[in-house]
């Protein structure tokens, strides 16, 4: 969906399709460069991931396996609530593997510290975390994070699989949700 079709509900563009795309096809050519002559292991945090799941493992030019996480953090509303549950797990035995963890958005930290403790646990090679989104309260948890897309401001954001009440993951930018829905 295009931003226009919902411009009432919405701030203003924070990330043009292009821009990511392009911030994307970076990310892929630092990650070839890094794991070159090692396998590779995608794990995915369901839902907000999907679309960047999508677009960085299509600009690696090199094999990957894929996997799927789901944990709950937000609840439905704007904030973090710290309390993390796995909903799905992995299909995958990380024993030995090298894991990269992809995420939408780095908020708190506390649902990424909370999973690479979890996913450190089961005897990986090697666990690092590729996030698109970092806000700038993550720089605050002692979470290392490899690879980042984008610093942003602290605001609701929405789009390119990022949700508000499961709404507007199907943007193609990334934007500001306008306040007067949230507050
Ligand atoms: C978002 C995001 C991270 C988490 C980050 O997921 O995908 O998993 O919140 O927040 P934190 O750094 O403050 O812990 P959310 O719970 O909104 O689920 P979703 O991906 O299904 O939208």
């Amino acid at each position: 969906m295009d931003a226009d079709r919902v411009s009432a509900d919405l701030g203003r563009i924070l990330l043009f399709e292009a821009d990511i795309q392009r911030r994307v096809a970076e990310l892929a050519g630092q990650i070839e460069r890094d794991y070159e002559g090692s396998d590779l292991l995608l794990v995915g945090v369901l839902k907000g991931a999907v679309m960047f799941m999508a677009d960085l493992s299509r600009a690696l030019q090199r094999h990957v396996e894929t996997d799927w996480m789901a944990i709950s953090s937000y609840g439905s509303g704007t904030k973090s609530s710290g309390v993390v549950r796995i909903l799905k797990d992995l299909d995958t035995d990380i024993t030995g593997r090298n894991v990269l963890v992809i995420e939408d958005i780095i908020d708190t930290g506390l649902t990424l510290s909370w999973l690479a403790a979890n996913l450190r646990s089961r005897g990986p090679a090697s666990v690092e975390i590729c996030a698109l989104l970092r806000k700038p309260e993550a720089a605050k948890t002692n979470v290392h994070i490899r690879y980042v897309g984008f610093d942003i401001p602290s605001e609701f954001v929405v789009g390119y699989g990022l949700d508000y009440a499961e709404r507007y993951r199907n943007l193609r930018d990334i934007v500001t949700l306008a306040a007067h829905l949230y507050t």
